[in-house]
């Protein structure tokens, strides 16, 4: 029987839906297909902004036809929408057609779910309000390799004022470091190039033992093997110079910290309730940068927060231009409902939020094409992940997080290569592949 997932959101749900297609495959599911073709079809689904939930809704829609004329498929919904507030409900009421809903924190029970729908026949709805602590038994198949995503802790405890994850995510549940050792251990033994530690706010993590992230990365980083090794998301309240040190030690570690600052300016971090401060932001990444000269930083932004002046703006649009950033994700802000920024006044008007992002974008995209330009001529090692067929080019990035592209007779898919770069367009790079070390 054949399978199809749609998958919004984040890389947890990314790895999620590795999940879902591994309880799949128990279930008898063992061949992933078009969404025409397949015999069960999973959503899952995202809510962090209101166009990440309109998609899902828009998607889910169509495939009435589809349910009506096909006997026997399946259609279950999951994720984070399903855990909001009154969606699932909702989604029931707009889409009888769907068999199977189910929350955040009743992924592990899906094969139960499809159990279940087979012996009635109204919609099977699962929706708890905590998540055990660990998944032992899921073996998710995986579909990014080179790369593999690993769970370190789940949930969010940060309720940072716009934000919807601690809802619908529930509190922090660390998973216990032996297990995530032995997992990392074992994807380096299949084979696995690179190594994405997750977590909505990975220096939370405690181990049982008290490991803290730093520990937890060292240990990982100290496995032997042929690897290397990224984290997200780190929060710039908790950011520590054990963190770098640990970074310093261990050349498996990329050079590269994603390090969300969201505004430039003070009240408006305040208001965001992210517990520091620009100085205070720029201070940790000049220790960053003193330390690892070479490491590269990313971010994400969100503009026309309730209240938010054009010269608290502008002090966003400065920030970019001090902090040197790589590149950044650049949001609207999105009101999410039972969020606090949800029920703040002073909302800012479409026309200066689209103006402001506008304006937010052309800066972080010429600072990122000026870095681009820093490339050329110069070398760079990157783990080939992938065949564009469009470019007939193969592609992977390098561990600051660049893309580059080239041309190559054999396949080199999960293979460190070194890149001598000879074009750099906009955000990525192309080069020719070169002897030695970067
Ligand atoms: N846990 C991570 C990721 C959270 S979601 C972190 O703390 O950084 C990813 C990004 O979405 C956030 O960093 C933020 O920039 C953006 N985001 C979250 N809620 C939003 C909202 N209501 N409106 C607009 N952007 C939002
Ligand atoms: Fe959301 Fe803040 Fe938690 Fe990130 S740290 S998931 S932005 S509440
Ligand atoms: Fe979206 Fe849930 Fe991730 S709301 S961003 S899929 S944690």
């Amino acid at each position: 029987m054949k399978y199809h997932i749609v998958t919004y959101g984040c890389q947890m749900n990314l790895h999620e839906s590795e999940k879902i297609a591994g309880i799949l495959k128990e279930k008898g599911y063992d061949a992933p297909s078009s969404l025409e073709e397949a015999d069960i079809i999973v959503f899952n689904t995202c809510c962090i902004r209101e166009n990440a939930e309109n998609h899902a809704f828009g998607n889910i829609g169509a495939l009435k036809k589809l349910k009506r004329e096909k006997k026997g498929l399946l259609i279950a919904v999951g994720g984070c929408m399903v855990q909001e507030e009154g969606k699932a409900k909702l989604l029931k009421a707009k889409f009888p057609f769907i068999d199977i809903l189910f929350g955040t924190h009743n992924l592990p029970e899906l094969g139960a779910l499809i159990e279940k729908k087979r012996t009635q026949k109204k919609a099977v709805v699962a929706l708890s309000e905590e998540r055990g602590e660990t998944e032992d038994g899921i073996f998710p198949v995986r579909t990014s390799y080179p790369n593999a995503w690993v769970n370190i802790m789940y949930g969010c405890n940060n309720f940072c004022s716009y934000c919807i994850v601690p809802y619908v995510r529930g509190r922090e549940r660390s998973r216990d470091r032996e297990e995530i050792l032995a997992e990392v251990r074992s994807l380096v033994r299949d084979g696995y190039r690179e190594i994405t530690l997750l977590g909505q706010n990975v220096d939370s993590y405690r181990g049982g033992d008290g490991t803290t992230f730093p520990q937890l990365l060292d240990a990982v980083a100290s496995i032997e093997g042929n690897f290397r090794v990224r984290f997200m998301t780190s929060h710039p309240k908790d950011f520590s110079e054990e963190l770098v040190a640990v970074m310093k030690r261990h050349a498996k570690i990329c050079r590269h910290l994603h390090l969300p600052v969201q505004a430039g300016n003070n009240r408006i971090l305040r208001l965001m309730n992210r517990r520091y401060t620009r100085e205070k932001y720029l201070e940790d990444l000049a220790i960053l940068r003193r330390e690892i000269p070479d490491c590269e930083v990313t971010t994400d932004l969100i503009v026309a927060f309730p209240t938010e002046t054009e010269e608290e703006f502008q002090e966003t649009l400065s920030l970019v231009e001090e902090a040197d950033f790589a590149s950044a994700f650049t949001f609207i802000f999105s009101p999410r409902t039972g969020t606090k920024a949800a029920q703040m006044e002073g909302r800012i008007s479409e026309d200066v939020a689209k103006d402001r992002i506008t304006r937010l974008v052309a800066l972080v995209n010429s600072k990122t094409r000026e870095k681009s330009a820093r490339y050329l001529g110069k070398r760079t090692e990157i783990l080939c992940e992938d065949y564009d067929e469009k470019k007939g080019m193969y592609l992977g990035r390098d561990q600051y997080g660049r893309m580059g592209y080239f041309r190559c007779e054999r396949n080199p898919i999960g293979e460190f290569v070194t890149l001598k770069i000879t074009d750099a367009n906009g955000i990525s790079l192309y080069g020719e592949e070169a002897d030695g070390p970067a």
